[in-house]
């Protein structure tokens, strides 16, 4: 008889694609994949250290395995970015759990959990790796229209606040062969939006290879209607991609442009490599090829923030009017150049505080602009029907809003190019109907 595995996901979408190739590698090696944690001889976590919420959330899900294991004789293992990283710490803390294995591990993944289930043996794989782009391994995706390709793993950068240089390891670029491939393989799969992903994925480097060079050919793989990428860094935005982005039908003009502060002393410190005005004159430089719809992420309290450096996010936020941003409150990691060498001194009220301020802004600036599209018309790719309403289809826009609308008897499906006219909006979404066909 097959084991079951049951798995469940956080973090972010790079950890969603090690999700698959995880699936891929159990499958072929004979395991079952379940979705019912009762019946599965095996439960795996594919976890995220990025900010304590996360550790916490893993934390929390880790306790309620414990007991179910104490009941019933289950296999618990913890993989990616926090059994990477706290290693020590989860095998001092939670000694019932039976394998860890870190991004570059997955291959011995089903060697570890046959041992622990059959030999009630222990074992880790938290071993970097300078080469492991797991190439030859197709992931096993979840249906529907859109796919994941990692091109790249692992960061350099070493931003001082973040711990993903410690737990994924150096930056290295796939084959672009292999990801053409992959590209070719989701196509003819029905899928019709790829997702390009990587710490910086804008960095991409192979056999002579940029990455604007890439996603040209990705987006060229007939049936592939659009292509996006994340996560780039503002370092690495040559022409050539900026041209690609304006020009190609099928590469969607859309950029998450992570900017983290608008303040040049905190943009040092977090080794950001530019400055406030560098950041504002790619932006200039971006909006001279079109409109195009930035989305960013920033941090509040970074360490030693003060009050009139927050101001300076804020009203940079005011000024460049992102279609969405994600705020973060300050989170100190283990290992970071930041934890090293810099307190962790603003208070908890303080980064709330901003963290609120900066998200009610935004929330008026994606309204005010979402208002700007009622009575205009948005072409969408179906995803499914709406969460919340059965009788309505979801999908996003070009610019990556959410897009809902009435389903009115009309022959679409999942996959579909559709025009909605838009006639209300919020933050987040855009309600409309299906425009006529003329
Ligand atoms: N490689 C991506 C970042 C991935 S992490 C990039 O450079 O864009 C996603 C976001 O999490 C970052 O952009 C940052 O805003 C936030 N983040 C990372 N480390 C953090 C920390 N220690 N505390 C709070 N937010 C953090
Ligand atoms: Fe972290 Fe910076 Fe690398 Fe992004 S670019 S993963 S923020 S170190
Ligand atoms: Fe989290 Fe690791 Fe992704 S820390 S955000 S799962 S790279």
């Amino acid at each position: 008889m097959a084991y079951h595995v049951y798995m469940e996901t956080f973090g972010c979408q790079m950890n969603e694609y090690d999700t698959e190739l995880v699936r891929s590698l159990l499958k072929t090696n004979g395991f079952q994949m379940t979705q019912d944690s009762e019946e599965a001889h095996v439960v795996l976590l594919n976890t995220c250290a990025i900010r304590e919420n996360a550790h916490n959330r893993v934390y929390g899900h880790l306790g309620k395995f414990k007991v179910a294991k104490q009941e019933r004789g289950l296999v618990i293992g913890v993989l990616g970015c926090m059994a990477q990283n706290l290693k020590k710490e989860l095998q001092e803390t939670r000694p019932f759990i039976d394998v860890l294995v870190g991004p570059d591990g997955y291959r011995q993944l089903p060697v570890l959990l046959t041992r622990a289930l059959e030999q009630h043996e222990k074992g880790q794989a938290v071993e970097l790796s300078e080469y492991e782009t797991y190439e030859q391994i197709v992931p096993d995706r979840v249906p529907g229209v859109h796919g994941w390709i990692a091109v790249m793993r692992g960061c350099d950068n070493f931003c001082t606040f973040c711990v993903v240089p410690y737990t994924r390891g150096r930056e290295r670029s796939r084959e672009p062969q292999g990801i053409v491939r992959e590209a070719q393989d989701l196509a003819d799969r029905g899928y019709k939006q790829i997702t390009l992903l990587g710490q910086n994925v804008n960095s991409y480097q192979a056999d002579g290879w940029g990455f604007a060079r890439l996603i040209k050919v990705v987006a060229d793989v007939p049936g592939i209607e659009r292509v996006r990428f994340m996560s780039p860094h503002p370092k690495d935005f040559p022409p050539a991609l900026l041209e690609a982005i304006a020009d190609h039908p099928h590469i969607c003009r859309q950029i998450h442009l992570p900017l983290q502060s608008g303040n040049d002393r905190m943009l040092e410190m977090m080794g950001r490599t530019y400055t406030r005005r560098e950041y504002l004159e790619l932006v200039d430089v971006i909006r001279q090829h079109g409109t195009i719809a930035l989305s960013t992420d920033v941090i509040c309290g970074f360490c030693s923030e003060t009050q009139e450096e927050y101001l300076e996010t804020y009203r940079l936020l005011e000024e460049v009017a992102f279609q969405s941003t994600f705020v973060f409150k300050y989170s100190e990691r283990k290992q970071t150049i930041a934890s090293r060498k810099y307190p962790d001194d603003v208070s908890d009220v303080v980064k709330s505080e901003r963290v609120m301020q900066l998200i009610e802004l935004q929330k008026k600036i994606s309204i005010r602009k979402n208002q700007q599209k009622i009575g205009r018309t948005v072409q969408v790719l179906v995803e499914g029907h709406a969460r919340k309403f059965p009788d309505q289809w979801m999908g996003h826009a070009e610019d990556n809003t959410t897009v809902v609308w009435e389903k009115n008897g009309h022959m679409t499906q999942p996959g579909d190019l559709v025009s909605v006219l838009v006639h209300d909006v919020s933050a987040g979404t855009l309600f409309g109907h299906m425009a006529p066909v003329l």
